[in-house]
């Protein structure tokens, strides 16, 4: 299978870290590989905190409400930018977090993409100093693997509509 198929199919939710830290040289490949996604317009709305700091690590992971996993993450990342008055703000932040995800499963990395919505931002925000006009997309714990899953497609015949849509297809 090609080599970019392998990796999209690698990328899995990785919950379990060794504690280990994580590369800074491997963090900066992946935010180039997030950077390269298509946004509307190319406005590329998107900015990213990086926090390697074990305790910030803990205190983001813990006040998120469902990334407690990641208290001992080499990392987290904060994919974040101004969501107002940016149409395609939610589909252009989804096309580089799903960069970035696959980039870091393809350097050996764990990571796990947590949802942020609006009632998650006062709880992250303050603790990376970001302002209040500032949207968090989401928080990703990333560590050196301490769990392996099995690389897999969730391909689906019955979500495909060929050339029209068909009830009951
Ligand atoms: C928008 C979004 C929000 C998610 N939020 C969480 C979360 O808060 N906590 C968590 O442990 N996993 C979260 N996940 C990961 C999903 O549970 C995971 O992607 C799904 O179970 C499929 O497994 P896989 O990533 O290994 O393919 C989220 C994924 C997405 C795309």
């Amino acid at each position: 299978m090609d080599d970019v198929l392998q990796v999209i199919m690698k990328r899995r939710s990785v919950r379990k870290f060794t504690g280990e830290p994580v590369p800074r040289e491997k963090i900066i490949t992946a935010l180039k590989a997030a950077m390269a996604a298509p946004s509307g317009m190319n406005r590329q709305p998107w900015s990213f905190v990086v926090v390697t700091n074990k305790e910030t690590v803990a205190a983001l992971c813990q006040a998120h409400g469902h990334a407690a996993f990641g208290v001992n993450a080499g990392a987290v990342i904060l994919p974040f930018g101004k969501k107002v008055g940016e149409k395609w703000f939610d589909q252009d932040m989804a096309a580089a977090t799903e960069n970035l995800l696959i980039a870091l499963a393809n350097l050996g990395l764990g990571a796990t993409w947590c949802g942020m919505d609006d009632s998650r931002q006062g709880a992250i925000r303050p603790l990376v100093g970001l302002p209040k006009d500032q949207f968090v997309f989401a928080l990703i714990p990333v560590g050196i693997p301490a769990e392996e899953k099995a690389p897999r497609t969730q391909y689906d015949t019955k979500r495909i509509h060929w050339e029209a849509y068909r009830p009951g297809d």
